[in-house]
Formats: C-alpha cells, sequence, structure tokens
C-alpha cells in the first residue's frame, strides 16, 4: 500500500466533476482577475469565519505583507513573533524594514509562549503576529489582552489553523487581522498559491485592499505604494467548491487527528496537546520524539514518507543573523525543532494505514 504525506489526488476525484465544471465557467467567462468568482469566495469566507471583511491574496506571505503596511508599519518598528514557524511572518516584517522580535515558544502547543511577550514590548513596538501552528491557535486571549493593553495590533498568521476555534471563536476572526494561506497542502489549499485577509475593521479592510492591488485607489491612480497581491479567479473557483466541503473535511481531521492521539498514547513519542478551550484541524500531525534521525529512518523503510517542519529556528537562519542571535536564545524552540516530526495526515487517510503508520512509530 502506498501511503501519501497528503493525499490531494483523493480529494481532488471526490470533488472533481464540481471542480472542473467551476473551472470551465472560469475558462469560459474569461474572467481571470476579482470578477464573480472572487467575490463569491469572499462573501462565504467571511461568513465561515463570522467577520464583516475577507479579501483574497496571492499568498499569506502577500497577507502578512498587506496588512503589515495596512497598519503602516515599516522602519523603526518592531513586530514580534516566534522563532520556530514558517518564515513569512519573520520575513515580512523584515522585508518592510521593522525588526522582527522574537519570543521563544510554548513547550506544549507550540506556538508564542503568551507569558514571555510582555517582557520584549517597547515604545517601537506595533503589533503581535502569533503563528497558529500545526493546526491549533495560539493563546488568543491572552495575546490580545496584551496588545490592548499596550495599544498595539494583533495578526494571526492562521495558515495551519484555518478551519480551527479557539472559545468557540473561528480561527482568523480573534484578532485585529487574521491571514490565512491556501498553499495545496494546507486545510483549504487550493491548486497553486493563495491566502486571505479577514478583518472587522472597515478602515483597515479598504486600505489592504487597495495595498494588494498596486496602491491603486481610481484607476491609474496610487494612493499608496502597494504590491500585486490579488488571489486569481481560478483559485477562487476551485476554492468555493472545497470550501462547500470544508467542515465535514475539518471534521474528519479532528476524527484522524484524536485517532493519532490514542494509537500512539502509549508509544515513547510526544503526542500533539490540544488545549482544552481549542480544536485542532491538526494540518500536521506533528509529534516528538528523541532520536528523529532513527525515526525518520525506520518509517522510510516502511514507505511511511515523514517531513520536518522545522528543522532551524528562524534566529539561526543565515537570513537572520544580523539580528545577532546566538545558540541559546530561544531553547524551546531550538529543542523542538531537533526533535519534531509530522505524519501522514490529512481527512483521506484510512484507518489501516494509520495503523500501520502507528505500528511502525511502536515497532522497536
Ligand atoms: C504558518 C505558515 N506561514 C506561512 C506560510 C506560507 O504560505 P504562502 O505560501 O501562502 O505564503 C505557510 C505555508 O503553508 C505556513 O504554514
Amino acid at each position: 500500500m502506498k501511503i501519501d504525506f497528503i493525499d490531494l489526488q483523493t480529494q481532488y476525484l471526490k470533488y472533481k466533476e464540481e471542480i472542473d465544471s467551476e473551472i470551465s465557467e472560469v475558462l469560459n467567462t474569461a474572467q481571470f482577475i476579482g470578477g464573480e468568482k472572487l467575490d463569491e469566495l469572499e462573501k462565504n469566507l467571511a461568513s465561515f469565519v463570522g467577520v464583516r471583511h475577507a479579501i483574497g491574496c496571492g499568498s499569506v506571505t502577500d497577507a502578512l505583507l498587506a496588512s503589515l503596511m495596512a497598519l503602516n508599519i515599516g522602519y523603526g518598528d518592531e513586530v514580534i513573533t516566534t522563532p520556530f514557524a514558517f518564515i513569512s511572518s519573520t520575513e515580512a516584517i523584515a522585508f518592510l524594514g521593522a525588526k522582527p522580535i522574537f519570543v521563544d515558544i510554548d513547550k506544549d502547543s507550540y506556538n508564542i509562549d503568551a507569558t514571555k511577550i510582555e517582557a520584549v514590548i517597547s515604545e517601537r513596538t506595533k503589533a503581535i503576529i502569533p503563528v497558529s501552528l500545526f493546526g491549533q491557535c495560539a493563546d488568543m486571549d491572552a495575546i490580545n489582552e496584551i496588545a490592548k493593553k499596550h495599544n498595539i495590533a494583533v495578526i494571526e498568521d492562521a495558515s495551519q489553523s484555518f478551519g480551527a476555534t479557539y472559545n468557540d471563536k473561528k480561527s482568523c476572526g480573534i484578532s485585529t487581522i487574521g491571514c490565512t494561506s491556501f498553499f495545496p497542502a494546507n486545510p483549504l489549499g487550493a491548486y497553486g498559491d493563495g491566502g486571505a485577509i479577514f478583518t472587522d475593521d472597515d478602515d483597515i479592510a479598504t486600505k489592504i485592499r487597495i495595498v494588494l492591488n498596486h496602491g491603486q485607489n481610481d484607476k491609474y491612480r496610487y494612493k499608496y505604494i502597494g504590491i500585486n497581491g490579488r488571489l486569481d479567479a481560478l483559485q477562487a473557483a476551485v476554492l468555493n467548491v472545497k470550501l462547500k466541503h470544508f467542515t465535514d473535511e475539518v471534521n474528519l481531521r479532528d476524527d484522524i487527528g484524536s485517532r493519532y492521539s490514542d494509537l500512539l498514547e502509549d508509544a515513547e513519542v510526544i503526542i500533539p496537546k490540544i488545549a482544552q478551550n481549542c480544536t485542532s484541524v491538526y494540518t500536521h500531525y506533528s509529534i516528538r520524539v528523541k532520536d528523529r534521525d532513527a525515526m525518520v529512518e525506520k518509517l522510510k523503510s516502511k514507505e511511511i514518507p515523514t517531513k520536518i517542519f522545522y528543522p532551524l529556528p528562524i534566529h539561526l537562519q543565515e537570513a537572520f543573523l544580523y539580528l545577532g542571535h546566538k545558540e541559546g536564545d530561544f531553547p524551546i524552540s531550538e529543542e523542538v525543532s531537533t526533535q519534531i516530526i509530522s505524519l501522514p495526515m490529512c481527512p483521506y487517510l484510512t484507518e489501516p494505514n494509520q495503523d500501520f503508520i502507528a505500528d511502525a512509530i511502536k515497532d522497536n
């Protein structure tokens, strides 16, 4: 039996008729940028999350960039985020000339440790970007409270948590701005790059829309310096179909994630800890093991694919050495990055395959 790390083919075959028909509609109308498909998607995304505005964009990297730009964040400003994450949050901050200020992660959730945030807030701090990793939201209440006290914005990077809940609120709808990625491997994945920005703030939404379209507020009139960060109609068409089935897939993800945890309960690994007030969409089912190389090899010998998210924390990456950090500065991020390993996960992982993976992990 062949096990995929993420099985996108089975999902496509399940919705093939709907997806093919939506795609051919776009081809027939030749409306490739903006238009009805995007309007429909934005309306449905806003209603799914429960916010006033959802804005499609080219990727979450564009989403984070446009959000920071809409908040006038740039040279001399500081933005707090974590070093154990995908690069986009730090990349967007640095790209605008602002300074990424790292806070270590919590050892159980792998998300920003909210208890360590206040210690790094300065007069220059303008925002916090918590990255909701692996499928579970960061501790947004605690983060929002700190942000409110210091009058700064919170931008959730919810690329991996879209569909998850925090105190019954949906990820992307719990902060000043929520950003998600429709990268194909994510729970709501497009057939190429894509992302979305969510907010209840009308002024921020208006500015973000302008920034994502070259800063253009009228035909060939440019109010701000912007970017080309639009979501194209073909991706919107695919996402419209997938969003219709998304809640079912989120439920399947929850079942499969919980089943993994039951199967691995007695294994010598650390399984994900989901906070009581949270649900996870298990974008990645990630466990911690002492001897990761041996585990990767053991699973590989049984043709079980694994991935490592992420092997080197951002403060130790060559591009960010200019920040002056060294090994030991963020010990939990550093330790987790040597032990973390993600297992095959998607709504269509079969029980026999999951049993096979769990048995292989437990096999000595
Ligand atoms: C947490 C996180 N941030 C950022 C990204 C980058 O997304 P994109 O390729 O849409 O810019 C990803 C990709 O999935 C991600 O998981």
